[in-house]
């Protein structure tokens, strides 16, 4: 059965994206698994900080559960209609060096999804991932898609999910994720 890797784009705590990503992980099917990966620690991208120290702590972490993964699943918010920038720093860290890209995520199967608290629910942002994750050499699955629009209505204060019909999507995405690989 199939173990995915998510990671959310977001650092804040009440983030929607980080209570998508724990609430998905409630709704895997029976066998499989999603653990949490996170981008905090991660700094900003410098070539002289690599050449001088190599790779931060934090993202060889995440690097090597990436790789330790079948799949990944990418919770992105959506930031002046991309992806916020400190989530694809992280994965700009995670690509060095770049001799490591085939092995981390040349292959992997890779789905998105995403919550704001908006009317269009992060499309744009998970459009946005696309030419990267191609560039990555990953294979998105498009068996499904999941846009949670009015996040400020879906989950509670503490960050549960509370909404019957996005539990239902969320649950019948994970399956569907899942299904494929386990294909
Ligand atoms: C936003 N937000 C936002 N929302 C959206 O649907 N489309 C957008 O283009 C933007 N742009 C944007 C830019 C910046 C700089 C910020 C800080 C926010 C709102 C965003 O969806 C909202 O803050 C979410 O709550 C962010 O996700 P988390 O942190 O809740 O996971």
């Amino acid at each position: 059965m199939a173990h995915i890797l998510g990671i959310s784009g977001s650092l804040r705590a009440g983030s929607y994206n980080s209570a998508l990503l724990r609430a998905a992980q409630g709704l895997m099917p029976a066998g499989s698994t999603l653990d949490i990966g996170t981008i905090r620690g991660i700094p900003l991208y410098d070539g002289d900080v690599e050449a001088a120290e190599g790779l931060p702590p934090a993202v060889v972490t995440l690097k090597e559960a990436i790789a330790a993964a079948d799949a990944l699943l990418i919770v992105t918010p959506e930031y002046n209609n991309s992806m916020p920038g400190v989530f694809k720093n992280a994965i700009d860290w995670l690509t060095r060096p770049s001799s490591d890209i085939a092995r981390v995520f040349g292959g992997r199967p890779v789905a998105i999804i995403g919550a704001s608290p908006g009317g269009f629910g992060t499309i744009l942002s998970q459009n946005a991932w696309l030419p990267v994750l191609r560039t990555l050499g990953m294979e998105p699955w498009f068996g499904g898609r999941l846009m949670v629009s009015r996040a400020g209505t879906v989950f509670d204060a503490q960050g549960a999910l509370i909404d019957d019909k996005v539990r239902g999507q969320l649950e019948q995405f994970m399956a569907g994720f899942v299904a494929h690989l386990d294909r």
